[in-house]
């Protein structure tokens, strides 16, 4: 981004925002849906929303044939008001509002199932409404070897999954459309494994359902400085198919009917197509130690407060003469004593600089808290235009819900 591209920004939308990648995000889809249907072509994604529910983002995945991944009826909304056809709505998540579930259900979406509890719901809903087909997943739990105990799903061995499966499969107007796993853990050696137990699984139960759906987990594109942080290697979108879609193409060679073999990404494709921009409001020495002010917080690009440091690229104003710096942090505009959004920067800086940190898409925008200040605008430079993605956060935003 050049001066000029800034300075007409921030006469426009002030002095901090974040930047939406979309054609980035759009790249990302197609590469990681050609990874997979190179060698299984029976493939989707469903995209994760949660992770980062811009509507732009969500209507890309949309145009492109994908699947909406929702947690939660204000996610399914979403989906629903930016037209998504119900049978492309999957909802997963350990809570659900059942009346919602229950709306989505005749409306032909997906409810995959996390709890007896949500089966005996699922009974009564299905019993109410004889003449309409149930489009119903399971969710399953398994050792992946991660050193986890994943509280998603129904353990596999347990004698409810049994009981489950039983009443799903018998009761009449109930699809079994799909089976579903989720393991966090995004390391590759997870992937074999998974795909692995979810074929074992359905050969076990002589099973072949419209969707086997093996969720999210999956890392994303990042710069080398973001890789370095992580314990284990960060696998391409090739290097996670081929661990497991060579496995459903052995598996499904002779059958006439493939089924779907889904993932539902969120970090894998939307990491990098965010940034975050924020001018230096100041810069102070403190007992030998340089702390520069941002008008962001860590709450801005990392509200999970994962401690790593984002790639980072100062863009030089003019405004002030920099001078060299080295070990400087970069604080936050809150009141928090750890709100840094970088430490132990080298290189030259001046107030009234931009910092930009690179690789926000995930978990940022969705989970900023109203904390001291509301958010900042989004805006997608991305396809030659300035497009407005969301508008700044103003007091009536977060205050209108508070008696006074
Ligand atoms: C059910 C489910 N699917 C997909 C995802 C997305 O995970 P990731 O961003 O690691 O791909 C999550 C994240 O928690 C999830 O719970």
């Amino acid at each position: 981004m050049d001066k000029k591209l800034l300075s007409d920004l921030t006469n426009r939308f002030g002095d901090a925002f974040y930047l939406l990648d979309s054609f980035q995000f759009e790249k990302n889809y197609i590469e990681l849906k050609k990874a997979f249907t190179d060698i299984y072509p029976c493939f989707n994604i469903a995209y994760s929303y949660k992770t980062n529910y811009t509507p732009e983002l969500c209507k890309i995945v949309d145009r492109l044939g994908g699947y909406a991944e929702v947690v939660s009826d204000m996610e399914a909304e979403i989906a629903l008001r930016i037209g998504v056809a119900p049978n492309k709505i999957i909802w997963n998540g350990p809570y659900k509002n059942y009346k919602k579930a229950e709306e989505l259900l005749l409306l032909g979406g997906t409810v995959n199932l996390d709890s007896v509890y949500e089966a005996e719901k699922i009974k009564e809903i299905a019993a109410r409404h004889p003449e309409h087909v149930l489009n119903l997943g399971i969710r399953v739990n398994f050792d992946v070897n991660d050193g986890v105990v994943s509280r998603f799903g129904f353990d596999i061995d347990d004698d409810n999954f049994a009981d489950i499966l039983k009443l799903v499969r018998q009761t009449e107007n109930i699809n079994l459309i799909g089976i579903q796993c989720h393991f966090a853990t995004r390391s590759l050696e997870t992937w074999r494994p998974r795909a692995k137990k979810m074929l074992d699984l359905l050969d076990k139960l002589k099973l072949i359902p419209e969707h086997i759906d093996l969720g999210g987990g999956l890392f994303g594109k990042m710069d080398d400085s973001l890789k370095s942080q992580f314990d284990s290697y960060i696998p391409s979108y090739e290097e996670y198919a081929k661990e497991v879609a060579p496995l459903f193409a052995e598996r499904f060679k002779n059958c006439e009917n493939k089924p779907l073999l889904l993932i539902e990404p969120g970090s894998a494709l939307v990491g990098d197509c965010m940034k975050f921009a924020s001018k230096v409001v100041n810069i102070k020495n403190v007992r030998g130690k340089a702390i520069a002010t941002l008008l962001g917080s860590i709450y801005n690009i990392n509200p999970t407060l994962n401690k790593k440091n984002p790639p980072i690229t100062v863009i030089a104003t003019g405004e002030n003469k920099p001078e060299e710096y080295s070990d400087l942090d970069f604080g936050g505009f809150t009141c928090i004593e750890s709100d840094y959004l970088y430490r132990h920067y080298d290189g030259k800086l001046a107030q009234g600089d931009f910092v930009v940190f690179g690789n926000v898409g995930s978990y940022s925008v969705v989970l900023k808290p109203p904390f001291i200040l509301p958010n900042f605008p989004v805006i997608d430079i991305s396809r030659g235009e300035v497009k407005l993605i969301k508008r700044g956060e103003v007091f009536d935003d977060l205050f209108h819900t508070f008696a006074f």
